[in-house]
């Protein structure tokens, strides 16, 4: 199986893109792709320029990852329409090469977020959920549609619906360590609120799963099966830590130093992988006490 990935340089993509053979990479910084990935055929593109069909030939599996951080610096307007235009005008771009080619490739799989489904409570959230309303789920659903245009060209599109990713090398755990090995970690307003997280092998493994089963195609939630509470959450990284969490950031703190970038934290998200394990995945970490165990040492 041929595979091109795009946000190959990212923490997921690092991942993902060490589980294939001669990938192709495509960055927007060639350089820092030669230097993470020897074996890879590296291409440059930016999100929203338009993009060479040429590199697409024989490509079976698109893996479409590559986003502007949604982490990276406070949500002001200019920041929220890099965030929203990388993912909408970027897939567009990508859909509108792969679906000009004559012998396109099978299967796009691409990113989403579970902040497709807005902050919910604890109703649990199937596939089949409605979308939310606020930026992030306009985002996601925005991506989802243009991915899903592919399907006109008979691609097989999966956009896999992202939770929290856990690893060592990236994403949140690395920064939520820090306070907790001061002694200063701790929930993050009421506590109440779900957060769907996944282990970094299990998003890559559920990622290659989609691609090698043509059966599954559209939403697909990938979250681990036990959302936690945030109190529940901080309760699991102290006993892991051996630290205690007797901390807690009020929501309205959060909300004046962060603006609208703290609904992400106090939004609430009780994903379920319905669609994944029906399909017959079978997580290697299903419970966090195993993630973390396996995360920090
Ligand atoms: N990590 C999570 O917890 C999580 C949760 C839900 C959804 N997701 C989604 O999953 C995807 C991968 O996440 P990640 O954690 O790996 O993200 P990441 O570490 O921030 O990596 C993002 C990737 O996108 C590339 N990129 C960003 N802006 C670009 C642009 N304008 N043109 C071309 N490439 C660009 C980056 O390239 P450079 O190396 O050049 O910067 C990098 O390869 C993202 O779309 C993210 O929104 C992640």
């Amino acid at each position: 199986m041929r595979c091109l990935v795009t946000g190959g340089t990212g923490f997921v993509g690092r991942h993902l893109v060490r589980r294939l053979e001669r990938p192709i990479v495509v960055g927007r910084d060639l350089e820092k792709i030669r230097n993470l990935f020897s074996e890879a055929e590296p291409y440059q593109w930016s999100l929203g320029e338009a993009l060479d069909p040429e590199m697409l030939r024989g490509v079976d599996t698109v893996f479409h990852l590559a986003g502007e951080s949604i982490f990276k610096g406070r949500w002001n307007e200019a920041r929220k329409k890099q965030i929203m235009e990388s993912r909408l005008a970027g897939t567009r771009q990508l859909v509108q090469a792969l679906t000009s080619l004559a012998e396109p490739p099978a299967t796009l799989i691409c990113a989403s977020a579970v902040g497709f489904y807005g902050s919910r409570g604890d109703e649990p959230l199937t596939e089949s959920a409605r979308p939310g309303s606020d930026f992030l789920a306009r985002v996601c659903q925005g991506w989802e549609e243009e991915a899903a245009k592919a399907e006109q060209a008979g691609i097989r599109v999966v956009s896999v619906r992202i939770g929290l990713v856990l690893g060592r090398d990236g994403g949140a755990l690395p920064l939520m360590l820090t306070p907790f090995r001061f002694g200063l970690g701790g929930r993050i307003g009421s506590g109440r609120q779900y957060m769907s997280w996944i282990h970094i092998d299990d998003l890559v493994a559920i990622l290659l799963f989609a691609a090698a089963n043509p059966f599954v195609r559209g939403p697909v939630n990938g979250v681990a099966p036990q959302a936690l509470t945030n109190r529940e959450f901080t309760a699991a990284l102290a006993s892991a830590l051996g630290r205690p969490a007797l901390f807690t950031v009020p929501g309205f703190v959060l909300r004046i130093t962060l603006g609208e970038f703290a609904e992400v934290l106090l939004g609430s998200q009780r994903a379920v992988p319905e669609k994944i394990s029906s399909a017959g995945y079978s997580f290697d970490f299903p419970e966090i006490r195993d993630a973390l165990a396996n995360l920090i040492q």
